[in-house]
Formats: structure tokens, sequence, C-alpha cells
């Protein structure tokens, strides 16, 4: 994506240095703060802290992490102990053990001499193909906006709702539920799309209608609780969201209030799309009540962080104090109020057989 008119990734890496950039999501959108990671630990830090979030790009860190510690320590104790932290750094998005499971799977076999270099270029392969994913499912996701356009016979905007940040900021570069978004609108699709703000964090409001910004995209920034009105006035003509963890039969995490948003949608009978890149597919659950649900700090609920006119940013108490709160980050949708899947490989039902015939090796048979 484009970035003050600069074409740039969220994690990169530079010639002669041995650090990994990251752009700092937790000073957007007031600032745009890069920073350099140089040990597995920052980049642990770095994910725990959601400097870095967004499924995708938390296993690409992850991946980056490790790397990073093979440059410092290459011995078999430093892989273990550098995967093992970065495993634990966040619960509940796949990509995350994902990434680590292949970078210890490529380096564990090689001598410590040889793992700087290899576990370099995995980190960068890893970023490279979650663009060429992001494209893929920009590809496939397209036609469904285009569709959509056509039912309302071209006359005005194609309605998006979106929940958190899907896009850009969450991957390498390209968005997974924003890239058919920035797709259609590229093609001269007009193309709207409602942000949730997205509580508690507020990905939506601070990340979402930023990046959207940032490209030119029409948006809109309303409440957590105002898409189920706009669905019922005929506003939304559809729903794409992004997804943290994937199960064998379609159900699918995603952040807080993602549910609720599908249950809206279900009832207006209007569509409600997950684009899912293959990472964050998980066959090893069923059942979407099984996935870890991250647990996160109360304060982020009864606290709110902003800019104040003087510029400065801060944080103020919302709730009397005291006030007991609870903070789960995600839930489950479940399979049956998805409309469709939009992967890599195509647009599938959200079920075992939908994703089974786009993804057959991911299913081991069992006797
Ligand atoms: O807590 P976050 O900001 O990491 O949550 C991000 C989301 O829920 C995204 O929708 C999800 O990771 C998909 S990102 C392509």
């Amino acid at each position: 994506m484009n970035v003050q008119g600069k074409p740039t990734r969220t994690i990169w890496t530079e010639e002669g240095d041995d650090g990994t950039w990251i752009i700092d999501q937790t000073c957007l959108p007031y600032h745009f703060v890069v920073r350099r990671l140089t040990s597995a630990e920052e980049a642990a830090y770095a994910i725990r802290t959601m400097q870095v979030r967004g499924a995708p790009l938390i296993g690409a860190t992850a991946a980056h992490g490790i790397a990073l510690e093979m440059r410092r320590d290459p011995s078999d104790p430093s892989l273990d102990w550098a995967c093992s932290l970065l495993m634990g750094a966040r619960p509940t998005a796949v990509n995350l053990r994902w990434a680590v499971e292949r970078m210890r799977f490529a380096l564990k076999p090689l001598s410590p001499g040889m793992r700087p270099e290899a576990a370099r270029r995995l980190a960068a392969t890893i970023c490279d193909e979650d663009v060429a994913l992001n494209r893929s499912l920009a590809e496939h996701g397209l036609p469904l906006l285009l569709q959509a356009w056509h039912r309302k016979g071209k006359v005005s905007p194609v309605q998006v709702l979106t929940h958190c940040n899907a896009g850009w900021l969450a991957t390498v570069d390209g968005g997974t539920a924003l890239a058919p978004v920035y797709a259609a609108h590229d093609a001269g699709i007009p193309v709207h799309v409602w942000v949730d703000e997205t509580r508690p964090r507020n990905q939506g409001a601070s990340l979402t209608a930023w990046e959207l910004g940032q490209h030119g995209v029409p948006h809109t920034l309303i409440t957590d609780n105002a898409g189920g009105y706009l669905m019922q006035r005929g506003r939304v003509d559809l729903c794409l969201v992004g997804t943290d963890r994937t199960t064998a039969c379609g159900d699918v995490a995603n952040k807080i209030g993602t549910y609720l948003k599908a249950l809206a949608a279900r009832d207006n009978e209007i569509p409600f799309y997950v684009a899912l890149p293959s990472p964050s597919l998980d066959t090893s659950l069923r059942d979407g009540l099984n996935i870890p649900i991250e647990e996160r700090d109360p304060s982020e609920v009864t606290h709110l962080t902003g800019q104040l006119p003087s510029g400065e940013v801060a944080s103020v108490l919302l709730a009397p104090a005291g006030t007991r709160a609870a903070n789960p980050g995600f839930d489950v949708t479940p399979a049956r109020l998805i409309t469709a899947l939009i992967t890599e490989r195509g647009v599938c039902p959200a079920s075992e057989e939908g994703l089974r015939a786009l993804f057959p090796e991911r299913y081991p048979e069992t006797p």
C-alpha cells in the first residue's frame, strides 16, 4: 500500500541492516512511527502489546523474531526457546503457530552455521507469500462486489460493512477482507465502507479508517452498535470480515463483535463473507468453541485512549473507578451464519465439504 505516496509494507528488512522494521500500530492514527526489532524478545513484545497485530502480520513477525534470534545464537536451545517464547505471545490467531512451526521444521535439521541465513530467507518468503495470498483473495473476492454492484443496478456505491481491521495493516501488504475492497475501488467500482469502531481497542476507528483514507476509499466510521440498524434500513449490501482462526468445519474466530454482526446480517438476509487465507485455517479443530480466546487486560474496557486538542495522546477512565470489567478479545461465528469463505483458491461454502474441496491436503483421510 502507498503511505503518503510511497509503497510500504508493514514489516520489512533493509539491505545491510540486521534488524527487522515494523510500523508501531499503537501510535496510529496520530503518528506514523517505525521501530527496529533486534531480537525474539522484541518481536514477542511487539506482538503482545499489539505494535503489530492482525493474524497474518503476527505470523510474519514471529518468523522474523526467530530469524533475529538465529543471528544472535543459532544453537538448538536458542531455537527452541525463541519458538516457545513467540508461540506464547498471543493465543487466538493460528497464523502464529503456523509460522513458528514452519520456521522450526525448516531450521531444526540444519547445522547452526546455516541457520541465520536460512531463517532470514524463510521469514522473507513467508512475508512474500502473504502478499501473494492477499492478491488472490482480492481476485476471488472482487466478483462478489461486482455482483453486488450489478444487483443494485450500478446506480450507487456498494455498501460494505467491516469489523476490526483486516486490511493492509493486519497483513504484510494488501489485507485480507479489505483486499477485494481495494481491488473494487481500483477497478472503478464505487464502494463505500461502514467501519465498525471495534471497541475496546478501536482497530476500526484508528486503523481501518486510517488505511482506507490513505488509499482514498470512501468510508464512514460507526459505533459497534449501529450495524444492525443500518442493515435493517437496507444500507449494507454485504459484510466482509477477516479471521484469526477458521476450523475444519468453517467456524470462524474473529475480533469480538463479529458474531453479533453475522446474526444481524442473517436476520436481514445480507451476505456475510469471511476472507480466509489458508495459514488461518486450523483443521486440527472441528468446533469453533474449542478455539482459545484471548482475555485481555480489563483496563482496555474501563479506559479509552485518544488525542487531546493539545496533540498529546492520553488515556481516560470511562467507568467508576474500580469497576470490574471483562475483556474477551475474540468471538466465534458459527459456519451456518457465513455465506461463503473467500480463500486464495476460490470462494467456498463455510463447511467441511467446501473447505475440503479447495484444500484436500489439509484434510488427511480418517479411517
Ligand atoms: O486483536 P487484533 O487486532 O490482532 O485482531 C485482528 C482481527 O480480529 C482481524 O480481523 C483478524 O486478525 C484477521 S486480519 C487479516
